[in-house]
């Protein structure tokens, strides 16, 4: 764009400017008039209009960005009518007609690009004007990319509330679902591997409501990768059900361990926190809301809301933690506490599914009792995988056996399923070599008349009969590795010996003091 009628243009602006603001400043329509002659700046209409629009927005010419988008389109078009300015179509890129040595340009290329340097005269647009656009340009590029960050952590909190919602819902499942829905578990055909390995092959997982079964199989045959399956429903679980895996210790932070419990019951937490936020609201508002009160107030009566602390005091003191204790922030607790704290929670919310992976584990003998008690009245489902014999025996109402790759039930506790099991591979192996006689027999008929033409028709008949038998396999175990030691020397005494050993992780804190331990053989 180019133009030599300064004045002109000028006279021009006045006029349009000033039918929509009443006080047209000068030194705008001299910038303005400025930018419309500059050639480094016209060449780009977008470049024109951001230039120009903050200036249009500032004099109240027009509301947004929009607007004086619209306004600037309008104003380069009717100074093109007017004759006042040319529109320079963009130059095109040209192919040159042979090709150019620069470093035999020497002073051309220097005259060439000298309008590069930075030179104040070459400027016609006022400098202070042109800075202080430049700053509010800046400023509205922070705005913007301020208002993206803000959308960027709105997105990211809407996410976690929705995760909240998921975690709540299934939470509430179990009050909601109609009778009719049943809160067995029955999925079939269904394999599992991890990365290359397989665990289970084509086998059914049925978990019926009320039993409780405890899982076992020997190490690495993958009890533990099943449990997170189901808890995942990754495994096609469809109905509502609420299953919760105890795997991890909770977090340490500062919130106390019977807070950390209660917190657990998200909805009786969420009816709380929205009693609270109602309470704190001014008079006026909060006496309109008794219809909303008491709508809280009898679903937190309906979850036994009142009793929550006593129940969470109750399980949590019976996990080892004194009501003292309970009062500690869960930071303050090692790993093996806080993975108590954790089994508490899912005591506590009592889903329709409870999973637990060796509970034992972190407990002392009292707290083992005491969850044995628990769970024997536990009244949803539960699957456990423990190895210890007595806690199962006294827990359980049925056993799965992963074992060969495939799921085997037994009703009745462990000591039943050891039995049941003997007498079905007792069995097993009963059918399975009378059936290996059986063959032997009939093969044996087979080899003898096959080729006899009075008998070929019966041979081929019991060939027939061979193909279809339903086959008993062999009874296998899963391999047994046995592992034999050399009988070592005696070794002489003493074999670990402390003398007046003191421990601690800070020497304020000592966890045992002046201990004297001898171990002989
Ligand atoms: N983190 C892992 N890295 C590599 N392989 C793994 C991992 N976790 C599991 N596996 C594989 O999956 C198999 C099953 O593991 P899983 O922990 O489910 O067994 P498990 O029956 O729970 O054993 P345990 O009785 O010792 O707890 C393992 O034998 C191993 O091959
Ligand atoms: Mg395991």
């Amino acid at each position: 764009m180019t133009t030599n009628n300064t004045k002109e243009i000028k006279k021009f602006l006045v006029k349009y400017l000033s039918e929509k603001v009443e006080d047209v400043d000068e030194t705008i329509v001299d910038y303005i008039t400025g930018v419309f002659e500059d050639e480094t700046v016209t060449g780009d209409q977008s470049e024109l209009i951001e230039i120009l629009s903050p200036i249009l927005m500032d004099i109240s010419f027009s509301a947004d960005e929009e607007d004086a988008k619209v306004v600037i389109n309008d104003l380069i078009d009717k100074l093109v009518q007017e004759k006042l300015i040319i529109i320079k179509l963009k130059q095109q890129l040209t192919t040159l007609s042979q090709p150019v040595a620069l470093h035999k340009l020497d002073d051309r290329v220097d005259a060439a690009v000298s309008w590069m340097k930075q030179e104040e005269s070459i400027s016609i647009v006022n400098k202070e004007q042109l800075e202080a656009n430049e700053k509010r340009y800046n400023a509205r590029r922070d705005a913007r990319l301020a208002k993206e960050e803000r959308k960027k952590l709105r997105q990211n909190a809407a996410l976690a509330a929705l995760n909240n919602l998921k975690e709540q819902q299934t939470m509430m499942s179990s009050l909601i679902r109609g009778s009719n829905q049943s809160r067995d578990i029955h999925v079939e055909a269904f394999s599992l591997n991890y990365g290359k390995t397989d665990l289970i092959i084509n086998t059914d997982l049925h978990l019926n409501y009320g039993r409780k079964y405890g899982f076992i199989g020997r190490n690495g045959t993958g009890k533990t990768t099943l449990l997170r399956h189901i808890a995942s429903r990754e495994i096609g679980i469809d109905n509502n059900l609420s299953i919760h895996h105890v795997e991890q210790e909770v977090n340490g932070t500062d919130t106390t361990v019977i807070d950390c419990v209660l917190e657990a019951d998200v909805e009786r937490d969420q009816l709380l926190k929205e009693e609270k936020r109602l309470n704190s609201l001014p008079d006026s508002e909060r006496n309109n809301l008794t219809a909303k009160f008491q709508s809280i107030y009898e679903r937190l009566n309906a979850i036994d809301a009142h009793t929550a602390e006593a129940r969470a005091s109750s399980i949590l003191s019976g996990l080892g933690f004194t009501e003292e204790m309970q009062q500690v922030p869960t930071k303050q607790y090692s790993g093996g506490w806080r993975m108590r704290v954790s089994l508490a929670r899912a005591l506590f919310i009592q889903p329709d599914v409870l999973l637990l992976d060796e509970p034992t584990n972190h407990l002392d003998l009292f707290a083992c009792l005491w969850l044995e008690t628990y769970l024997i009245n536990w009244q949803k489902t539960l699957l456990i995988v423990s190895h210890q014999r007595e806690f199962l025996n006294a827990v359980c109402t049925d056993i799965i056996h992963l074992n060969n790759k495939k799921l085997d039930y037994y009703k009745g506790n462990y000591s039943v399923f050891e039995r049941t099991r003997n007498d079905r591979l007792k069995s097993q192996q009963r059918q399975f070599e009378a059936q290996q006689n059986q063959r032997k027999h009939v093969q044996a008929f087979i080899d003898r008349f096959r080729y006899n033409a009075k008998r070929a028709k019966m041979a081929q008949s019991r060939i027939k009969f061979l193909e279809k038998m339903d086959v008993v396999s062999e009874v296998s175990d899963d391999p047994t590795v046995i592992l034999s030691f050399l009988e070592p020397d005696p070794l002489s005494p003493p074999i670990l010996q402390f003398q007046d050993v003191s421990f601690g992780y800070t020497p304020d804190k000592l966890i045992f003091k002046n201990l004297n331990l001898g171990i002989d053989m």
